[in-house]
């Protein structure tokens, strides 16, 4: 039992040096993007939010570029499909770009850095929708984080077919975070442009009127009191 420790011991001592005699120039050709990123690496995580000072929250700014949107009369629900545009500061991830010739950006995983994370809340939501975004995001030499995620969030609306085929549908969605109130994590619309509607591709049968976007303020504990239209009796099957 002790010789084979002994085996052991001696292969983990080696193992290193027999790697390095592998790729000698390894080190010497480390471009400065890649010395940028190990250097960055140290400093990712991905489970504490991004402020030095813990009592100020992280402002995440959304916009919206609304894509496709599938309203379902038979199965009463919504589609909406779009690139979300996430943007917030990560205090512990900048650099000075002139010690990297002048590197100013460097796209990073969102699943190695904090995220903020958003799902759909609406009462009713039966359908799981993810709430941490998976995708490459750009990173900013200041900590500026900007992810643009494409998203579906399906949701349920109760159509109200009285004057077919000129019925107007308004249909709601509800977004926030399970986990953080906005003294942790602060969810704010874009000031210029938060739905942008450049792409946006009409389903068939529906034309797009209107989109109304609100922030509400601890969405988590006001949803209770938003007036959700009541079904009439008979409309559920
Ligand atoms: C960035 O690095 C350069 C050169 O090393 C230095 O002159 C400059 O003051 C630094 N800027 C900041 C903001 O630290
Ligand atoms: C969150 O952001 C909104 C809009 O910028 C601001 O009015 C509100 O005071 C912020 N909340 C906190 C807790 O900082």
């Amino acid at each position: 039992m002790c010789n084979g420790a002994l085996f052991v011991f001696l292969l983990t001592l080696f193992l290193p040096k027999f790697l390095l005699a592998e790729c000698p120039e390894h080190k010497i050709e480390m471009n400065d993007e890649e010395r940028l990123f190990n250097a960055l690496k140290c400093k990712f995580k991905d489970e504490y939010r991004p402020v030095k000072d813990y009592t100020i929250p992280v402002r995440v700014k959304l916009r919206f570029d609304l894509k496709y949107i599938h309203f379902d009369t038979t199965k009463d629900t919504i589609s909406v499909h779009s690139w979300v545009v996430y943007n917030w500061k990560d205090e512990f991830l900048s650099w000075n770009a002139s010690d990297y010739s002048g590197i100013k950006e460097m796209q990073v995983k969102s699943y190695d850095i904090w995220s903020p994370r958003m799902m759909l809340m609406n009462p009713d939501a039966t359908y799981y929708n993810y709430d941490k975004i998976y995708t490459i995001c750009v990173l900013a030499y200041d900590g500026i984080v900007t992810c643009v995620p494409r998203t579906v969030y399906k949701a349920t609306c109760q159509s109200q077919l009285t004057n077919w085929p000129y019925d107007e549908q308004s249909c709601t969605i509800y977004l926030g975070s399970w986990m953080n109130k906005e003294e942790q994590v602060n969810l704010t619309f874009y000031e210029n442009d938060p739905i942008i509607l450049d792409d946006f591709q009409t389903a068939p049968g529906w034309k797009l009127l209107k989109v109304v976007h609100y922030r509400v303020p601890e969405l988590i504990f006001n949803l209770r009191s938003i007036d959700i239209p009541e079904c009439e009796e008979g409309t559920h099957g």
